[in-house]
């Protein structure tokens, strides 16, 4: 019995209702604004309203998945993120309703900082490989935050991307090779009891690069493709800038000469929308392919290279082919209107928003409505979070 090809057969992505300008904050802080749009490559930022989480965002992300192809044969939803509401239910659960999942679905988070988008990914290719009448709906949903007034403030940003993964995918077939790189390092991270990440921000973009040229390596031993054969390089983008620098490190590690048109080629199309929503953590790596589907030429039969990294650290280099006719299940309007239609932030309210913190006395707490997006959090009563849909 042949296999049949597996991947990426729909993909959609939301974002918050909010987002603050990088002028306001360069203001603020006293630099120039030419350190956050060329030195970091980001404009703006997605900022969550009080009403939102990594929820309601998710189930923005995924609920056009389930009104285009129902919720037949989805026996599994895994939901990547390391912005998480609850130590012990998966979000996944709590999403379950707003947009109809199946009860004859496992529903899992996964877990490993920027990574845990693309475990989701390859869990969901072997379970289908096992059984490929079966579909699996993969969201990778993350808010991510930094303390104020720190190098790391600039590079926060939130999304949300869904992929419902199958057998003879629409939009990318997955290639079989992968390349792996996992390494105990302290340079990101957030204790149970912290809101916002601890990172030490030189140590993790070096980190970053060496962890992408092992795993590049390991996927060359592992039989993978030519690094010249590539059509674009979809890299996870903390800040568009690091993708940047982690393809200028690659190349230079295999030899080749890096010139700035050279890099610019393979990942320009890839950063758009990381550019103005910022780091969406787990979400950054497949915004960056939203991106790149968007803005590009036609890619048809184009191998796509993707390099995955989470801190601490664990890194993926794997690849993929576009499939004929992927163009026609793309979402491209949805997407921009996502970007276009968020609503400029006053940096007090940005800063009251970072500042505020769940209610932790048990009792009931109504969240006013701010958030126009299609879920919202509408209360917590209970230590329980109440979800509605509009
Ligand atoms: N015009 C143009 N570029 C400017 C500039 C200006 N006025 N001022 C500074 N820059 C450039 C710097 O030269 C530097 O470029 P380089 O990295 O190519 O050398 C870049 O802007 C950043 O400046 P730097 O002083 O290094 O920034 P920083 O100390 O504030 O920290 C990060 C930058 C990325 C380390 C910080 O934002 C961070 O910690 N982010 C979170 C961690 C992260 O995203 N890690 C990535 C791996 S997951």
């Amino acid at each position: 019995m042949t296999t049949p090809p597996v991947g990426i057969h729909d993909l959609s992505f939301a974002t918050t209702h909010y987002a603050l300008d990088h002028a306001l904050l360069a203001d603020r802080l006293g630099v120039d604004p030419n350190k956050f749009y060329l030195g970091i490559g980001q404009e703006t930022m997605s900022v969550a309203a009080a009403d939102e989480d990594i929820v309601t965002i998710a189930a923005a992300a995924a609920q056009p998945i389930i009104d285009r192809h129902g919720v037949d044969h989805i026996r599994t939803v895994l939901l990547a993120t390391e912005s998480g509401v609850d130590q012990s239910k998966s979000a996944g659960l709590y999403l379950h309703p707003l947009i109809g999942l199946p009860n004859t679905a496992r529903v899992v988070e996964l877990k490993q900082a920027c990574y845990g988008g693309t475990a989701g990914l390859q869990f969901a290719a072997g379970l289908i490989a096992r059984d490929p009448s079966q579909r699996v709906l993969v969201i990778a949903t993350d808010i991510a935050k930094y303390e104020l007034d720190t190098p790391g403030e600039p590079t926060q940003g939130a999304a949300a991307v869904a992929m419902l993964v199958s057998a003879n995918p629409a939009i990318l077939r997955l290639e079989p090779h992968s390349g792996l790189y996992s390494a105990d390092i302290m340079d990101f991270w957030r204790p149970n009891y912290r809101t916002a990440a601890l990172v030490d921000g030189k140590t993790s973009v070096n980190a970053y690069q060496k962890a992408t040229q092992e795993a590049w390596t390991d996927y060359r031993r592992h039989g993978g493709r030519d690094l010249g054969e590539f059509a674009a390089f979809c890299y996870h983008q903390p800040f568009t800038r690091m993708a940047f620098k982690a393809h200028r490190h690659l190349l230079e590690s295999q030899g080749f000469t890096a010139d700035t048109a050279a890099i610019d080629a393979a990942i320009r199309h890839t950063t758009s929308y990381n550019r103005t929503v910022g780091n969406s953590y787990t979400a950054s790596l497949y915004l960056g392919l939203v991106s790149l589907l968007d803005h590009a030429d036609d890619l048809t039969d184009q191998p796509i290279a993707f390099i995955s990294y989470g801190s601490g650290s664990v890194a993926e280099f794997f690849s993929g082919t576009l499939q004929p006719g992927y163009h026609d299940h793309l979402r491209t309007d949805a997407n921009r209107s996502a970007v276009t239609t968020r609503v400029p932030l006053g940096y007090d309210r940005y800063r009251e928003l970072h500042e505020a913190r769940t209610p932790t006395d048990g009792r009931y707490h109504a969240i006013p409505e701010e958030t126009t997006r299609p879920f919202r959090l509408a209360a917590i009563s209970g230590h329980k979070r109440i979800y509605e849909s509009r």
